[in-house]
């Protein structure tokens, strides 16, 4: 694995691979990682002939300050991770390197009502952030796929919108959710949690569950509740939200919405760390 810090080096060696015809795969991530990551890494490895993976905890994305501070930063065990993964190149740059002319110089992206639901509406500025790093990384590291996991849902449709506007020749590979064996979605704010949090954490998966199992025979409306209930009673401290969606839109579901690919979503506090989860219907 050969490591870059510097966007002009990069570039130049990526070009260099790009005239031997070679087909160039990106996973972006912010470190920590863990086998959700990985799971994109291979996913990659099987498409294309060299993975390019990124690590940038990316201050513009953070809405909170202190969830910025306390991000986990685990640069050596990643890079142990990727190499034995047969990663090909990691680019680690600096917040200078990405944002030399400052933090709050950003690109305004249109990204219509996704902007202000769910995540938006909860971590304002946050999709802002998103686009503008994964916008500025497309401009250095030109791939022919970019992988995103299913997990972050609501990026990966945001991400669609961008790319189709700004980068169309770009292909997009969604990656399935890696859970860990309660179930829990893996993430890297799973380290922040302590041990007895980390067993209740997994009833955002059972409440997820719980809608998948019933959403064809109860109210919608009555399912969120019940599904909230589950988790104010293992342990989360608040509920951001639950929601049953329109998997391609992310506008609300209700139960004459049968038809269509549903997905619930949902955000959820447990010992001041928040969880996020989906899960197709
Ligand atoms: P990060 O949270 O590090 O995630 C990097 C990628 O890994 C994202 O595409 C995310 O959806 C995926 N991922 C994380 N946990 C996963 C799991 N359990 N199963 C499958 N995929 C999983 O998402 C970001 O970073 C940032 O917003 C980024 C896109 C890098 C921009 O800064």
């Amino acid at each position: 694995m050969i490591l870059f810090k510097s966007i002009t080096l990069l570039k130049k060696y990526l070009e260099k691979l790009r005239s031997q015809n070679l087909s160039i795969g990106f996973v972006p991530t912010m470190g920590a990682l863990h086998n959700g990551h990985l799971s994109l890494i291979k996913a990659c490895k099987k498409q294309c002939d060299i993975v390019v993976c990124s690590i940038f905890v990316n201050p513009t994305q953070f809405n909170d300050k202190k969830d910025f501070e306390k991000y986990p930063v685990t640069t050596n065990s990643d890079m142990q991770l990727l190499e034995s993964n047969e990663t090909d190149i990691l680019f680690l740059p600096a917040v200078d390197e990405i944002y030399p002319e400052g933090l709050q110089q950003l690109k305004h992206f249109d990204l219509g009502y996704l902007e202000n639901i769910l995540e938006g509406e909860h971590r304002p500025g946050h999709f802002q952030g998103v686009c503008n790093v994964v916008y500025r990384l497309l401009n250095i590291i030109v791939a022919d796929t970019i992988f995103l996991g299913r997990k972050d849902y609501q990026q990966y449709l945001v991400l669609k919108k961008i790319m189709q506007e700004f980068y169309p020749a770009i292909s997009i590979s969604p990656v399935d959710i890696v859970r860990e064996k309660n179930g829990l979605a893996m993430s890297s704010r799973n380290m922040r949690l302590s041990n007895e949090a980390h067993a209740k954490a997994s009833s955002i998966y059972q409440s997820l569950l719980f809608i998948k199992q019933n959403f064809d025979k109860e109210n919608f409306d009555t399912l969120k509740l019940q599904a909230n209930e589950i988790l104010l009673q293992n342990g989360f401290d608040r509920v951001d939200y639950i929601e049953i969606c329109n998997a391609n839109t992310l506008l609300p579901a209700s139960n004459s919405d049968g038809e269509k690919q549903l997905i619930t979503l949902a955000a959820a506090f447990i010992e001041n760390v928040r969880l996020i989860d989906n899960l197709m219907l």
